[in-house]
């Protein structure tokens, strides 16, 4: 996918857990502060449009899928088995990771790339079933909620995280686009793929997050569903951002 075609402003920085710039304005206390949950499949794009909602609101964001491959990572380097959820939920708890201007850390290390290689993806979505490893994920990832604003993407943010979101965005394409996304992202890298196969993985990882008991990857009711196939991230940014605007527009409207 292509960069972000629409006015950004700077770029956050955050300690995970732990939103390291806080804004001046005071309006909202922490746990009120409005968060825009975007949630979907593997490869809908949900990081690109989750990050360029963020910068045009000047708002914090949360990487959820991170913390998830970082568990994943963590746990590989430790050979820690993917299968023992005690010894998994026990890293996810003492996890030492940070965000910084767009670079991921684990234990001070930069892993801002290895934590995208298919076989932390994999990893991820292993560990990510596990109820423990989520439930000690929960206040983390509730703990980057800071005014003025959230943006957060996952696929339980609208259901689970923070059912009292703002906004809820269900982002969708076919397994087809978003495996030829995949594709393209990965050329660009000089990265070798065969587009099969990684279609085939998508739909695997989709029925994995699909199918799991715990938090499984589902449109939340109050959700509005945004299909992505044939449009640009401006267009989708927009989309995201014109319904954020309507949003509070009404309760700023409903307070009056
Ligand atoms: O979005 P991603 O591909 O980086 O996510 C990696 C894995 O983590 C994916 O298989 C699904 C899982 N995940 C999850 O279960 N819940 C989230 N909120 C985010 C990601």
């Amino acid at each position: 996918m292509p960069g972000i075609p629409v006015l950004m402003p700077r770029a956050r920085s955050h300690t995970a857990g732990t939103p390291v710039r806080r804004a001046a304005s005071a309006r909202f206390a922490p746990a009120a502060a409005p968060v825009i949950a975007i949630d979907g499949p593997s490869a809908s794009g949900k990081g690109t449009i989750a990050q360029g909602v963020a910068q045009a609101l000047g708002y914090h964001y949360l990487d959820s899928g991170a913390l998830y491959r970082l568990v994943a990572l963590a746990a590989m380097s430790a050979t820690t088995s993917l299968d023992d959820e005690a010894a998994l939920a026990a890293c996810a708890r003492s996890l030492q990771a940070s965000f910084e201007n767009g670079e991921i850390f684990l234990r001070g290390e930069r892993v801002t790339d290895a934590i995208r290689s298919e076989d932390c993806g994999k990893g991820a979505s292993r560990v990510a079933a596990l109820p423990e490893v989520r439930a000690a994920l929960l206040a983390r990832q509730r703990g980057f909620r800071a005014p003025p604003g959230l943006v957060a993407d996952g696929r339980d943010m609208g259901t689970v995280v923070f059912p009292d979101a703002l906004l809820k965005v269900f982002l969708t394409a076919s397994a087809e686009a978003r495996a030829d996304r995949r594709y393209k992202q990965l050329k660009e890298k000089g990265i070798d793929a065969n587009i099969h196969t990684l279609l085939r993985e998508l739909r695997e990882r989709d029925e994995r997050d699909s199918a799991r008991r715990t938090a499984p990857l589902q449109k939340a009711a109050d959700a509005r569903e945004l299909d992505s196939t044939g449009l640009s991230i401006a267009e989708v940014v927009y989309q995201v951002l014109e319904w954020h605007r309507q949003i509070t527009a009404k309760v700023a409207g409903s307070n009056r």
